[in-house]
């Protein structure tokens, strides 16, 4: 039986959910519920996912199917569902597909997991948190949206990319929307100990910067057929972990603004103490004026896509 006490129920059994539940469960954070409206897929991807555990000789237990019953319990549940970008499609394009998704399967969520902390994944993601958080009528602290740490992660391979310096030792945050007006912070950018001997020069950082702009779009474009699943995979197991764990580490996460780097009432990436309850301080970074011109013209597109959901 798995040691793992607690439940994660993920909506959307497609790249993004399937390699979620994968690592979640290897690295034994929690027991899993797959959930498609697709016939068989959730069920399928579920007996897949056991039979690697088995290979694994790894206990988590994970479930799948149609059912929404399969919510119950859950202390987390992600929402994956929804129409992914095609090349030369914004994430914008999606808005009005996946905002019938999203009520859709908060309702659910209301119904079945009324207690859980709730990650959304669905893009327009930033307008989508904000929407589930409206449709839930949770605390914002436990509805998140998951952007800035896979914009936060492009960055740092970008950056690593540029000079060579190992991934483990390079500090950099992204904030502001999930979308080409994202705020990678070039001032923030730290490699190795504060003190490093290794300066990045900030050509190099502005042209990492730009790259994660469109890091997205860049792996849409390759696939042709599909988007991003191991980095948004790698980013929810990690939130989750910090969650589950109540580690209260510091990632950037879509969260509700409410004066913080000056903005208020509305769902942005910014950096967040993630734990037990969900969303805990927002750290304040000192930002360039640079960068608080873009924070504001980034929150500027959010009001508009949330000003067409009505
Ligand atoms: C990405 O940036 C799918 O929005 C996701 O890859």
């Amino acid at each position: 039986m798995s040691e793992a006490s607690k439940k994660v129920a993920i909506i959307g059994s497609g790249n993004v959910g399937s390699n979620t539940a994968f690592l979640v469960a290897l690295l034994g954070v929690a027991n899993i519920a797959l959930i498609d409206v697709a016939e068989g897929l959730a069920e399928g991807r579920a007996l897949d996912i056991c039979q690697a555990l088995s290979i694994l000789q790894l206990d988590e237990d994970v479930a799948g199917g149609q059912d929404f019953a399969l919510l119950k319990g859950a202390e987390i549940v992600i929402i994956t569902a929804g129409f992914p970008r095609k090349p030369g499609m914004s994430r914008k394009d999606l808005l009005d597909k996946n905002a019938a998704i999203i009520k859709s399967v908060c309702a659910e969520i209301k119904e079945k997991a009324p207690d859980a902390i709730v990650i959304v994944v669905t893009n327009p993601v930033d307008a989508m948190a904000h929407l589930a958080w409206k449709e839930l009528g949770f605390a914002h602290e436990k509805v998140i949206g998951m952007g800035g740490m896979l914009d936060s992660g492009r960055f740092i391979h970008f950056i690593t990319e540029a000079t060579g310096v190992a991934r483990s030792v390079v500090q950099a945050v992204v904030i502001g929307s999930h979308s080409d007006q994202m705020v990678p912070l070039t001032s923030f950018v730290r490699v190795g100990d504060e003190d490093s001997d290794f300066p990045v020069k900030e050509s190099v950082l502005s042209g990492a910067a730009e790259k994660t702009k469109h890091g997205g779009a860049e792996i849409v474009k390759l696939l042709k057929t599909g988007s991003a699943a191991y980095g948004p995979a790698a980013a929810l197991s990690t939130m989750i972990n910090s969650i589950i764990g109540d580690e209260k580490q510091v990632f950037s996460v879509c969260t509700l603004a409410q004066g913080e780097y000056g903005l208020s009432d509305i769902y942005v990436n910014l950096p967040v103490q993630l734990g037990a309850d969900g969303v805990g301080k927002i750290v304040e970074i000192e930002l360039s004026e640079e960068e608080e011109k873009a924070l504001e013209l980034s929150a500027d597109s959010i009001r508009e896509m949330l000003s067409e959901l009505g």
